[in-house]
């Protein structure tokens, strides 16, 4: 399709599903040529078809054209899907570019094999950046939150190109380079994970205010909207207002009433919470949110529990002896809570990855970014950003003044609101998990001591003291005498 007397593009896109076409006409809009090659030519020529007129495209209907239509140090971006797929096509591209020639992966890829495509690459002269990019269909489009890896060169010939497509908040775009190899997927795939934190805490709040209050969901729709006005302001607050407000055409009721309460996943929460569990760092609000997607989808063992377990005397929401606002507040305060808690965690577990891996990831370059264009972006990230301005090695984010200061009035509202659900029946497994977490976090003795103690008895696994260095056994089944090992 490209002669030399041609213009070259800026950049290129592979895999022109929605994500990749998105992401080309967001690049185009902003005044770039773009290069833009598919495997089957019909999505292309769709494309070119309805968005040609949008900006400049280079359509290629093969990777030999694509890549030679692509201005040197050529960069391509590849939005197939995860996998396989992405394997095989990196190695056509790079098999059809030269050394120095920038590949970038924006799917939601394992960092683990961003880490294998990294070296792979670099040992064939190709750089290799793999990008989480977040803010779905739309986002893609109008403008995402990218976090690109890779080497820190890619970064200067790329930063700009992405900079000018991305999200911006405050005249700031909202990507940065996260670090070397694998570190922009692991902080997408946390990305996701506090993701799915932050949607079941919603979640949990809707289910009380709907079952416990017995409020209708237009109502609990104009709360939402309301709570969107104060420190839970957030995407994913608003939009789950206009879930809650949607009426379904066919049977007229609200379309959250008919929508099957069973949610899908596709696997980043998944892989958050297995690599949360090798770093050993505990994300109990993401692992519970996970869990608890997968309880909703396990439709035959609820069906044969639904009515069938005892329930114990369980209390009404007039029993509770507190007004609609009141417990509409005090809900709110609970998310709030465990919200954080959620945020807390994930960053916990960035900062061990990146630990682990010697990335030397910035939390508070991440918080800014995730201000604008992705899923969990929120006004609240403006207070993470200042927690780690004030302090880049707060060793939890629960401990930032400001938090610890909000967490004062959250406290007694947490409490209540676990307490509530509990009598109520009502399952509120990230708002309590949250709540034993912080407890947890901030107990003055924890019942390790008697696993320790366990561990001794059974299996001779020793235990530290408390009041001196050493290696301790008790001699349990001897004369209980205690032996320095
Ligand atoms: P979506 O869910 O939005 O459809 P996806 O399944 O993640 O997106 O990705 C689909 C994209 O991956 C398509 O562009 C697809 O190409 P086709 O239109 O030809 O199917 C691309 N894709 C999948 N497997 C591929 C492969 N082995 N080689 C090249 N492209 C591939």
């Amino acid at each position: 399709m490209t002669s030399q007397n041609e213009q070259l593009a800026q950049i290129g896109v592979v895999g022109l599903a929605v994500m990749g076409s998105n992401l080309a006409r967001n690049f185009a809009s902003r005044g770039h040529t773009v290069a833009v090659y598919n495997r089957s030519p019909e999505k292309t020529r769709t494309l070119i078809a309805d968005h040609g007129s949008e900006g400049d495209f280079l359509p290629s209907e093969t990777v030999e054209d694509f890549v030679a239509s692509l201005e040197r140090p050529r960069k391509a971006i590849i939005m197939v899907q995860a996998g396989k797929a992405t394997d095989a096509v990196i190695n056509q591209l790079a098999d059809a570019m030269d050394d120095g020639d920038i590949i970038i992966d924006g799917g939601n890829a394992l960092f683990t094999d961003t880490i294998r495509r990294e070296k792979e690459m670099r040992e064939r002269n190709r750089h290799f950046v793999g990008a989480g990019i977040s803010g779905g269909e739309e986002g893609a489009l109008t403008g995402p939150s990218i976090m690109p890896g890779g080497p820190k060169e890619s970064w200067e010939t790329l930063g700009p190109l992405l900079e000018s497509i991305a999200a911006v908040v405050d005249g700031t775009p909202c990507v940065t380079h996260i670090g070397p190899d694998g570190a922009g997927h692991f902080v997408k795939m946390v990305h996701n994970g506090i993701e799915y934190a932050d949607m079941q805490v919603i979640g949990e709040a809707y289910q009380l205010l709907r079952f416990g209050a017995g409020m209708e969901p237009a109502e609990i729709a104009d709360v939402f909207a309301e709570w969107n006005k104060g420190d839970l302001d957030s995407y994913l607050i608003e939009i789950t207002a206009e879930v809650l407000r949607q009426v379904d055409a066919e049977t007229g009721k609200p379309l959250v009433d008919v929508i099957l309460d069973a949610a899908g996943q596709k696997g980043t929460g998944r892989w958050t919470v297995k690599e949360a569990l090798d770093l050993g760092v505990p994300t109990t609000g993401i692992g519970e949110a996970v869990f608890a997607r997968a309880l909703s989808s396990s439709l035959d063992q609820r069906a044969a529990a639904k009515g069938k377990l005892p329930t114990g005397a369980l209390k009404t929401f007039e029993d509770l002896g507190l007004s609609k606002e009141e417990f509409i507040e005090d809900v709110r305060l609970a998310l709030y809570a465990s919200k954080l808690v959620a945020y807390s965690q994930g960053f916990d577990e960035i900062q061990a990855g990146s630990d682990e891996h010697d990335w030397g990831v910035d939390p508070r370059d991440l918080a800014t970014i995730w201000r604008g264009g992705c899923i969990i972006r929120a006004k609240f990230l403006n207070r993470i950003v200042e927690a780690y301005d004030n302090d880049s090695d707060l060793p939890s984010l629960l401990l930032d003044p400001y938090f610890n200061g909000e967490l004062k009035d959250l406290i007694d509202p947490w409490r209540k609101v676990v307490l509530y659900a509990t009598q109520l029946g009502l399952p509120a497994p990230v708002f309590t998990s949250s709540l034993a977490y912080y407890d947890s976090l901030r107990a003055e003795r924890l019942p390790a001591a008697i696993v320790q103690g366990q561990r001794d008895f059974f299996g001779a696994h020793t235990y530290k003291r408390i009041d001196k260095e050493g290696t301790f056994h008790t001699l349990w089944s001897g004369d209980r005498s205690e032996i320095e090992v």
